[in-house]
């Protein structure tokens, strides 16, 4: 039995709770909040037998194979090396740090404790886009020349998910002091990864990041400053060129990730929208004729980030995205930034 402590027990920790609680080797041992509200609605949702108000007392007083960390973004660095540090496999939240630097040193703990490390880039747990990795990689549609890619929600102008205003779970994500690199660390991570799983390393980059001061500049503690949009034009090291954007304002689209891949003999395509899961992708091969036909590709569901950090543990092979991924992507997010600063192109 793998025995699992989870830390922050707001939105995101019930999607790992569930997902624990549905492999038969794995029970959640304990739960860890500040917050003692979130953290006794949490333990009498998922009974969970300890809980603890302090990472700290949790690793001295809990026996525990592995953590879940889910707290925002500013303690995952703290949670894993101390996690590590005591031998304990680590399953981190997105973005695995708040820097390159900080995740590099994430990294090279793991791997020096030989611990099973892992980053929730979540949108590998789709069947389809794994799938369509995997005809990328072949190189059976040629060389990669183009890359389009946008993921989009709308938080900031909808009420769907209550008002942001109002709410700590969003006001943490416009406020550099709480942590946040903006839409660029939150979602940026994502569909950075989303791209360079399947087109391979980022050469340069060239960013505008924005933050729409008329949406407000304070709400009580925190100072409305982190980015609310970025666009991105990139070189791959393979040649191929393209664009990666994201925004909150993406009014009419609740969550939604959009790749396009435009090869010399054929390309793919995939669309994610609301759920996890989507097992399909697209893909045309049909450069002789004027139909330019798309098949949809429908894909066996394969396992999740969860399962797989489970299956690593029980296995001894570290699965992926680890945090060798996680460090890489934050290198692109902290050239981005640069970028942005000062207007000019980064080489990575
Ligand atoms: N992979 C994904 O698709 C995905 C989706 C949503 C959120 N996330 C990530 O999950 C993390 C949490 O996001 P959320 O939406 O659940 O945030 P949230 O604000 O709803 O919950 C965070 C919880 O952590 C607690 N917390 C804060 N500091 C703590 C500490 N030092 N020790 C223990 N608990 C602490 C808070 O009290 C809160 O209960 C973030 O890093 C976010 O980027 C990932």
């Amino acid at each position: 039995m793998i025995r699992v402590a989870i830390i922050g027990t707001g939105s995101m920790a019930h999607y790992h709770a569930l997902e624990y609680q549905k492999l038969e080797n794995v029970k959640i041992v304990a739960a860890c909040d500040i917050n003692k509200e979130n953290l006794y609605g949490f333990q009498k949702k998922y009974k969970i037998p300890n809980i603890y108000t302090s990472i700290d007392e949790l690793l001295t007083d809990c026996e525990v194979d592995a953590i879940s960390n889910v707290t925002p973004d500013n303690y995952h660095k703290e949670i894993a090396i101390k996690s590590l540090e005591r031998g304990k496999h680590i399953f981190s939240e997105k973005p695995l740090a708040e820097n390159y630097q900080d995740a590099l040193e994430m990294y090279e703990v793991a791997k020096s404790k030989k611990l099973i490390n892992m980053v929730n880039l979540s949108y590998r747990n789709s069947s389809g886009f794994q799938e369509l990795v995997n005809v990328v990689h072949t190189g059976e549609l040629g060389s990669i020349k183009h890359v389009e890619a946008s993921y989009y929600q709308s938080w900031l102008t909808s009420k769907y998910w209550g008002d942001w205003k109002e709410l700590p779970q969003w006001l943490w994500r416009l406020s550099k002091a709480h942590g946040s690199n903006g839409v660029l660390g939150d979602l940026g991570v994502h569909i950075i990864d989303f791209v360079t799983y399947p087109v391979g390393r980022i050469k340069r980059v060239n960013s505008l990041l924005k933050t729409f001061i008329d949406k407000g500049k304070r709400v009580g503690e925190y100072i409305l400053d982190a980015n609310d949009s970025f666009i991105s034009m990139v070189e791959f090291e393979n040649g191929a060129t393209g664009t990666i954007v994201s925004t909150r304002f993406a009014t009419g689209y609740r969550n939604r990730l959009d790749l396009k891949i435009f090869c010399n003999k054929g390309g793919v395509c995939i669309t994610l929208e609301h759920g996890l899961d989507s097992n399909s992708y697209k893909i045309t091969r049909d450069i002789n004729t004027e139909n330019m036909y798309w098949d949809t590709v429908y894909v066996e569901s394969t396992p999740n980030n969860i399962e797989r950090f489970i299956h690593s543990i029980i296995s001894g092979e570290n699965g992926q995205p680890d945090f060798k991924v996680g460090a890489d992507v934050q290198k692109i997010i902290d050239s981005c930034i640069e970028s942005s600063e000062k207007q000019v192109w980064i080489d990575i």
